[in-house]
């Protein structure tokens, strides 16, 4: 390596959409350090996994993950290229000092809260192997990270994520986030409208607010006073440029009538919405220490619905939640029946140590989680099935995002998340109206049925 070649950086992200934006905030407040970023983890004097600890399956991964970076590390090490192994999210939280016992290569352990200090953390980590920081600092990391370059944004396409809260203070009985991202914290609306500014001054078209309990963000607004995420989207909205608006990820609990007013008022912001519930038991949902019933949830859906009818919604399960019966799960299969979701993810119940709910006695057998996890998904492929054959022939407006796997073809998306292919000479970033023709499996073809509007990207 010569003095001028540029240090290479290397981020695997898991888990969620909160690990995708701050693996990129990482990669910005290293670039001043003279990182570049490589899709290659072989070419990395830098290698980052960004963990996820929500399921057991997840925490496993990383460790087999870390087996082989260390391999990577040791013949780059032979090579003479001096490679740093750093494990980042809620992992590195949860874990601590037990990732560098288990995993000795490892140089730097990082908490989510603390990536602003990465450059001074890896310039210990060059003394001294097994750096742990997974304090949570007093001062939010959103305040001391750079925005990223104009270029660097758009690189990235023309659809961004912004982090508008991050923690969570609900406490379900099942879930680890409350340990590992702290408490709930709501960026002040003054900073997160900047920040939604300087993506659509890059070009960015659509903004996904995102948070662990979105929902429930309470920034101060510009008078100083708690805001409403409702009041927050139809500010966002007035940014000239974001021709697009969604956020994620929502508690039943706190959709709040701003925020339905949202979904009815404004134009810029998609009608899809996720809404996790998780059970539709409400022996079960009081287990999790979700505080709502199924039927706050089925009336909370009627008042969405009203406001905005043709909103496609969403949804996490857990099934095999402890003590659960053939009788409660009936009841989630009656609750999607009722619903009509156009798409949910759905996930066997995993022990997670020092949350309440391992402490249940009545834990499941692996089998019986098999048959009801089969069974859910089944039906909610029937439902997500359905919704999309209903958009045939519809049109629908597309966000062009980039090429797709054919010659001639774009992708996009529609305003209800669907992925939609199109032949047609168009450009990223532009909104197309395109009648959708057919669904090859998850995926809907279309053809352009107007004018673009265009954005002069590319
Ligand atoms: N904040 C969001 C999402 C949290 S994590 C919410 O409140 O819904 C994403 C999803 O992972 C959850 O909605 C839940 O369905 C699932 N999950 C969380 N902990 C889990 C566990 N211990 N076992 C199985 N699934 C879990
Ligand atoms: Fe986890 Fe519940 Fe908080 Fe969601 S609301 S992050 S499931 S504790
Ligand atoms: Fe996983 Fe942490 Fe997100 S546990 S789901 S990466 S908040």
């Amino acid at each position: 390596m010569t003095a001028t070649d540029p240090k290479k950086l290397f981020v695997k992200s898991y888990g969620c959409q909160m690990n995708v934006y701050d693996a990129q905030r990482m990669a910005d407040v290293l670039a001043p350090e003279g990182f570049v970023e490589t899709q290659a983890m072989e070419d990395a004097d830098i290698v980052i996994l960004n963990t996820c600890h929500i399921r057991e399956k997840a925490v496993e991964k990383v460790y087999s993950e870390l087996g082989r970076v260390r391999e990577l590390k040791k013949e780059r090490n032979a090579a003479g290229h001096d490679t740093k192994i750093v494990v980042a999210g809620c992992v590195a939280q949860a874990e601590g000092v037990e990732i560098t016992r288990r995993a000795p290569a490892v140089d730097l352990v990082v908490g989510p809260q603390n990536y602003h200090r990465l450059p001074d953390l890896l310039k210990q980590a060059e003394a001294r192997r097994g750096i742990v920081d997974t304090e949570f600092p007093v001062d939010d990391k959103f305040s001391a990270l750079p925005m990223p370059s104009a270029k660097k944004t758009l690189a990235r396409g023309v659809s961004a994520f912004l982090t508008v809260q991050e923690g969570c203070d609900k406490f379900c009985t099942f879930c680890v986030v409350p340990y590992t991202r702290g408490a709930e914290l709501s960026r002040d609306m003054d900073a997160i409208l900047r920040e939604a500014r300087h993506l659509a001054e890059a070009g960015i078209r659509e903004v996904t607010l995102i948070g662990q309990n979105v929902n429930a963000w309470h920034g101060k607004g510009h008078d100083g006073a708690a805001s409403t995420l409702g009041e927050l989207l139809y500010a966002v909205a007035d940014i000239p440029g974001i021709e697009r608006l969604r956020y994620t990820t929502s508690h039943p609990r706190d959709m709040d009538e701003s925020l339905i007013a949202a979904h009815r008022d404004l134009p810029q912001l998609m009608p899809y919405l996720h809404l996790p519930v998780q059970s539709g038991s409400d022996k079960i949902l009081d287990a999790m220490n979700r505080k709502h019933t199924r039927d706050d949830y089925l009336r909370l859906i009627d008042r969405i619905r009203a406001a905005r009818p043709d909103i496609a919604l969403s949804s996490d399960f857990i099934v095999g939640f402890p003590g659960e019966t053939d009788r409660d799960f009936e009841d989630t299969m009656d609750l999607v029946r009722r619903v009509g979701f156009g798409s949910a993810f759905s996930f066997k119940y995993s022990e997670r140590p020092g949350t309440p709910a391992a402490e249940l006695t009545e834990q499941l057998p692996e089998s019986v989680k098999n048959e009801r996890i089969y069974a859910l998904q089944a039906l909610i492929m029937e439902q997500q099935t359905a919704f999309n054959a209903a958009t045939i022939g519809k049109v629908v407006d597309v966000l062009i995002e980039k090429r797709g796997r054919h010659p001639g073809q774009w992708t996009g998306k529609s305003p209800y998340l669907q992925p939609v292919v199109v032949e047609h000479e168009v450009h990223t970033g532009d909104i197309v109206p395109v009648e959708i023709t057919s669904i090859v499996a998850n995926s809907l073809n279309g053809r352009v049925a107007g004018p673009a509007r265009s954005a002069h990207i590319s």
